[in-house]
């Protein structure tokens, strides 16, 4: 490909779009230009373009997808559209930028709703497994780039882990990954059908994604392949509908956790096999307080690496009232600006957010793989659901 300037499409126009546009504009010149955004609704297509100068909005994928000038369609859209959007983009020859997760299983006719409560976790992970491989299948045949917006695998702590692993001559004998939260806020959440699962789709892959990157990346390292995970034993729940939730409900001490399940589960804890023998624990939940928390530690044979992709103490603030500091934007999730503090100076640097959109920007205009690409995107699925699966049925499950 020569080296002109990448037209991307936007599809979505909300919270991803508006993150994945504003780490666009930190690239250099002439590298990528918006030429356009589509989303469900005009309006919202409209109000995208308007706040960032978007030349073209609309509410029609063929459209976007008719234009010449544009060569990558990036998917911010909710997970239920990935796959059939991802699918259409490749056949119609544009490159692919698209955030997590890659797919999952959102019904089929005839399901009986609740979704999350009424289909057997074998048949939906059939039905995710299927959506993710013709995912992979459109892209090789297309021949287009495929880039997987898993951001931890770009954000600085990980990258460091990665590169003290590599100095390193020990072994990975256990991760430990984990993300927690006071809940989504998007009503979406709080239904299997519209996000393909709970905490664990929608914020484990990302523990999932850095742990599977991480053995990959060491088995490159140390055997001239991959380190592959075998099977996965999982535990899954609806922590805010227990017993022990209805106690505080009671005593009025539940009001700041705002996960609310329909058929979805809000805490999860997932053991992976790795083929060398060791494991990765993953960990999510979004009924835990104190902000956004976001982990992963290596316990290795000859050492210890923690990586902290959120509160760290670069600055830290204390308030006696929580309206001290107004309206400047501290972290995601807090629920207060009162008492100790610890404000992150750059989230989009810091999580990832900056360095996977420039890398994606070059993997296109290079021709190249881009560090996290369509496979560890399959892989991410393939295990979540494998790990529902052992969750309903109490088992270890193989990945075979
Ligand atoms: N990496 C991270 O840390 C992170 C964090 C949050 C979200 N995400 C991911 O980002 C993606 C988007 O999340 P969000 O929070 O921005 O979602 P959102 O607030 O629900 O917005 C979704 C956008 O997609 C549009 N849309 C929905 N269905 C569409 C379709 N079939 N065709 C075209 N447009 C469609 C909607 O249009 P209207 O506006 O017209 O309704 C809306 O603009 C998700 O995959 C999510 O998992 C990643």
């Amino acid at each position: 490909m020569d080296k002109k300037t990448l037209g991307i499409g936007m599809v979505g126009a909300r919270w991803g779009a508006h993150m994945h546009h504003a780490n666009y504009k930190s690239l250099p010149p002439g590298l990528v230009e918006i030429r356009g955004v589509c989303s469900r609704t005009r309006q919202s297509a409209e109000a995208f373009a308007r706040d960032t100068g978007v030349a073209f909005a609309t509410d029609d994928f063929d459209a976007l997808l008719a234009r010449k000038d544009i060569d990558v369609i990036d998917i911010c859209t909710p997970p239920a559209s990935h796959h059939e959007i991802a699918i259409r983009a490749a056949e119609a020859g544009k490159h692919i930028i698209m955030e997590k997760p890659l797919t999952g299983y959102f019904g089929e006719p005839g399901d009986r709703e609740p979704i999350g409560r009424h289909v057997p976790r074998s048949r939906m992970r059939e039905g995710a497994r299927r959506n993710a491989e013709a995912v992979r299948e459109a892209v090789r045949r297309s021949g287009v780039r495929f880039c997987y917006a898993e951001n931890w695998v770009y954000a600085p702590p990980i990258v460091k882990m990665r590169n003290l692993i590599a100095a390193s001559r020990g072994s990975i004998l256990e991760l430990r990954a984990e993300e927690n939260h006071s809940g989504s806020n998007s009503v979406f959440s709080r239904e299997w059908k519209s996000t393909g699962g709970g905490a664990l789709l929608r914020m484990g892959v990302h523990s999932v994604g850095a742990c599977l990157y991480l053995k990959q990346w060491e088995g490159e390292r140390r055997l001239g392949r991959g380190i592959r995970p075998v099977s996965v034993l999982a535990d899954t729940a609806d922590l805010i509908h227990t017993p022990a939730s209805e106690r505080a409900r009671k005593a009025n001490a539940h009001q700041w956790i705002s996960s609310d399940p329909v058929d979805v589960e809000d805490w999860a804890n997932v053991t992976i096999r790795f083929d060398d023998g060791s494991r990765a624990i993953v960990l999510v939940s979004d009924v835990g307080l104190g902000g956004l928390n976001t982990r992963v530690t290596a316990f290795m044979t000859d050492g210890v690496i923690k990586a902290n992709m959120t509160a760290n103490d670069g600055i830290e603030t204390y308030a006696v009232d929580a309206a001290t500091f107004e309206d400047e934007y501290f972290t995601e999730k807090l629920e207060t600006k009162a008492g100790w503090n610890r404000p992150s100076c750059d989230e989009d640097w810091f999580r990832g957010f900056a360095q996977e959109i420039e890398d994606f920007a070059h993997a296109i205009r290079d021709d190249r793989e881009p560090r996290a690409g369509i496979d560890l995107a399959v892989d991410c699925v393939n295990l979540i659901y494998s790990a529902y699966l052992s969750a309903e049925e109490g088992r270890t499950v193989s990945l075979k």
